[in-house]
């Protein structure tokens, strides 16, 4: 990342812009790094990411920056919900923190085509994870929703006792336009 601030000849040093897009199964490698490095994340199987950028790529972005993968979000409809659109997880990498890139991918997913017929986004966080409790409160008020919050997996119930309570947070989505504001299908 270092590369896309240095100063090139005179001009000053200037980030390059993130751009985001869907995933392809050759980013499965760099998707498992970035979340691996995204504490407090789950890891998943690396099957499992290759699946999420494949088959539910409609439904995940990733961020770009110089080539490299600073950014991803994961998400799928429901079976069980297909008027939802759910949220997995959402891993920026530390040095592109800060900058409004999880509400980005967050803002572009929900205008995919992928999303229309989606009146209700959802999730699920850990009490403590109060980067991602800030974060779908700031999404929900910058498009002027509301989020309410149950518990849906209880660590005894659950999660064999061994990882936290997750709380669904949901999120009404009022009607957007869909369309595309990636540079890549
Ligand atoms: C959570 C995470 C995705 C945020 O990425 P980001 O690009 O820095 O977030 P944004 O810049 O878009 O910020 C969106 C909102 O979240 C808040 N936020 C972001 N990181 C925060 C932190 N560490 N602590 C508190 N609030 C935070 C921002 O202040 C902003 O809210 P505001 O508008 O009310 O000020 C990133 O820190 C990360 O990858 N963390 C590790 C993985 C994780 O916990 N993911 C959670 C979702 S599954």
């Amino acid at each position: 990342l270092n590369d896309s601030t240095k100063n090139r000849g005179s001009e000053p040093a200037e980030p390059l812009p993130i751009v985001l897009r869907r995933p392809r199964a050759g980013d499965g490698p760099a998707v498992t790094g970035l979340i691996a490095a995204s504490a407090p994340l789950d890891n998943n199987s690396r099957y499992c990411n290759l699946l999420q950028c494949t088959d539910f790529g409609e439904t995940c972005v990733v961020a770009e920056r110089e080539g490299r993968i600073v950014g991803w979000l994961s998400g799928y409809r429901p079976p069980a919900e297909p008027e939802a659109l759910f949220v997995w997880q959402v891993a920026v990498h530390p040095q592109a923190r800060g900058e409004g890139l999880a509400l980005r991918m967050l803002n572009a997913l929900v205008e995919r085509p992928s999303a229309a017929g989606a009146v209700v986004l959802t999730t699920t966080i850990t009490e403590t994870n109060d980067a991602s409790w800030r974060l779908f409160r700031a999404f929900a008020r910058t498009r002027g929703s509301t989020l309410t919050k149950t518990l849906r997996f209880a660590r005894e119930e659950h999660l064999g006792g061994v990882h936290d309570d997750e709380f669904e947070a949901r999120i009404p989505l009022p009607p957007t336009p869909h369309h595309d504001t990636e540079t890549d299908r």
